[in-house]
């Protein structure tokens, strides 16, 4: 693949080469193993009813990235022995470079029942709406993705548009918050930058070397702001092939502030389950006793 020399302010997933960079320092199925969490979930959610052909089981895994929880499932059927047996999963991302390294290595049994769909966390139903099994069984919001929707009612929205997926009764969306992002009023916020400048060499791209530096975190109300710069530099002739200015935005929370905003919206909180690095918010679609 050649890439011409660029420079852009963005997000951590808008050109191959970021998208590999994220690969490399992001979670990883050493780090973190919610995937055998979620494999459990769809195991329990599985025997309260029985899938066919016409009617699957459906898993939506909502801001997938290079797919890392359908790759984790894929690797827990196969431990398992067990096929995705008439279950349909949909990776969901509103990043095509995410999307479109999705696809190359996905390779295994997820290959046919795997479709990676360009979209929003806060379209759900634009996503569902013209597909023939429109009904999700289990959605995943993984790892704290959640923190991206950082505009004001932006998690409200998207608990809306989960609960218009999710099927009624047995249909359930298990949402991360990361304990990274929890508000501490009482600790001084940690940014967990490397001092100086770092370089992390690409094992997708020969002779490319990601050159990293100037971390600054800043902490505005509820929202911290991460930006960095990020190189991408040819080692054989140390040319600079693009420049980031990495800008994001992630969300910070309260404890169990998800629970009080799910009580705006048609997502009715279930429970909460702690997990090594995170807690799991589990929602259903609100019945209309529970609204009255
Ligand atoms: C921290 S990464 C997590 C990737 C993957 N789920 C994992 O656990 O490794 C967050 C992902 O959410 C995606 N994302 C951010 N905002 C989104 C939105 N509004 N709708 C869909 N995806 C979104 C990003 O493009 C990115 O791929």
């Amino acid at each position: 693949m050649t890439l011409t020399f660029d420079e852009q302010p963005s997000d951590l997933y808008s050109s191959p080469y970021l998208v590999d960079y994220y690969d490399l320092v992001a979670p990883n199925s050493r780090s973190v193993d919610d995937a055998s969490f979620y494999w459990d979930v769809y195991q329990k959610l599985l025997a309260l009813r029985s899938p066919t052909p016409e009617d699957p089981f459906v898993i939506m895994d909502v801001g997938t990235g290079t797919g890392r929880v359908l790759h984790g499932l894929e690797s827990n059927a196969i431990n398992s022995e067990c096929e995705f047996v008439n279950t349909e999963l949909i990776g969901v991302d509103n990043a095509q470079h995410m999307l479109d390294k999705a696809e190359i290595i996905t390779t295994g049994i997820l290959k046919d029942v795997v479709s990676w769909v360009h979209g929003s966390a806060l379209n759900l139903t634009e996503i569902m709406d013209p597909r023939k099994h429109q009904k999700v069984d289990l959605l995943i919001f993984s790892i704290g993705s959640i923190s991206h929707l950082s505009e004001r009612g932006q998690p409200e929205k998207f608990l809306d548009q989960a609960s218009k997926v999710l099927r009624p009764g047995t249909g359930r969306a298990y949402v991360s918050i990361y304990d990274g992002s929890l508000l501490n009023p009482n600790k001084k916020i940690a940014f967990h930058q490397p001092q100086g400048v770092s370089e992390i060499r690409s094992v997708v791209f020969p002779s490319i070397v990601y050159r990293e530096s100037d971390h600054r975190g800043e902490l505005k109300g509820n929202v911290k702001f991460v930006k960095f710069e990020l190189e991408v530099v040819n080692s054989e002739n140390q040319s600079v092939l693009e420049t980031n200015h990495i800008s994001m935005k992630m969300r910070q929370w309260m404890e169990d502030e998800l629970i009080l905003l799910s009580s705006k919206t048609d997502a009715s909180f279930v429970e909460s389950i702690r997990g090594a690095h995170e807690t799991f918010y589990v929602f259903k679609l609100v019945t209309e006793t529970e609204s009255q």
